[in-house]
């Protein structure tokens, strides 16, 4: 479980971000996901991420120092509808530059949202990342919404897409942060992460 966890700062440029050696790991998804709810659920409080019913807050890289040991990045959410196309493009830029760019980052957790069938905006997301050789993981969120059979339904859907593509599979985790599901798993995977880094 985590001990601490403290707000570093929000940051506009991948360039402004902490010049720290502190491994990293990144949170992304589509607007609405559910990714500050989660944040709020693996670090155990209730207001460090904002959660909002008006999507598309998280505007910039935020950064969360846990246990003074591993920096948490809060990234804006793709692919938000509402905004204008060039925005959409700025943020995109943006989120590639950081991911392509941190050498810190030892992984970044896709939040997918487990109520709906597979979105193309995510499946292109996740093979723009095996493109790059970013190594990722898979959240699914929201688990509590539907019935689990609707749940296991469209993440059966999810990954017989992502086979279209791939050949393996990446870790994948379900959760709910209503529910509480999901944090022990996250942590555990963050913690052999660093162990195998070396960390
Ligand atoms: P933006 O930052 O605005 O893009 O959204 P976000 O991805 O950070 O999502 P946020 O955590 O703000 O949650 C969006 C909405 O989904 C809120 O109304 C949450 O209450 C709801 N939500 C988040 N997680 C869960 C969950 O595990 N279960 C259920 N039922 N609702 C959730
Ligand atoms: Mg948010």
């Amino acid at each position: 479980m985590i001990q601490s966890a403290k707000f570093i700062g929000a940051f506009p440029k991948t360039d402004d971000c902490p010049k720290t050696e502190f491994p990293e790991f990144a949170f992304i998804g589509r607007s609405n996901v559910g990714k500050s709810s989660l944040i709020n659920l693996i670090t155990n409080r209730k207001e460090l991420a904002k959660v909002s019913k008006t999507p598309g807050k998280t505007q910039t890289i935020n950064f969360f120092l846990i246990d003074e040991s591993w920096h948490l990045v809060d990234l804006p959410g793709y692919g938000y509808a509402r905004v204008s196309k060039t925005t959409r493009e700025v943020f995109s830029k943006m989120i590639k530059y950081y991911l392509s760019h941190r050498e810190q980052l030892l992984n970044v957790f896709v939040l997918i949202d487990s109520t709906i069938s597979p979105q193309k905006i995510d499946l292109e997301f996740i093979n723009w990342l095996g493109e790059m050789r970013i190594p990722f993981s898979i959240i699914f969120t929201k688990s509590d919404k539907d019935k689990a059979l609707a749940v296991q339904k469209n993440i059966k859907q999810f990954k017989a897409k992502m086979l279209e593509n791939w050949t393996a599979l990446p870790s994948m985790i379900l959760t709910s942060a209503e529910k509480n599901r999901g944090s022990k798993e996250i942590m555990e995977f963050i913690k052999n992460a660093m162990s195998e880094a070396g960390n």
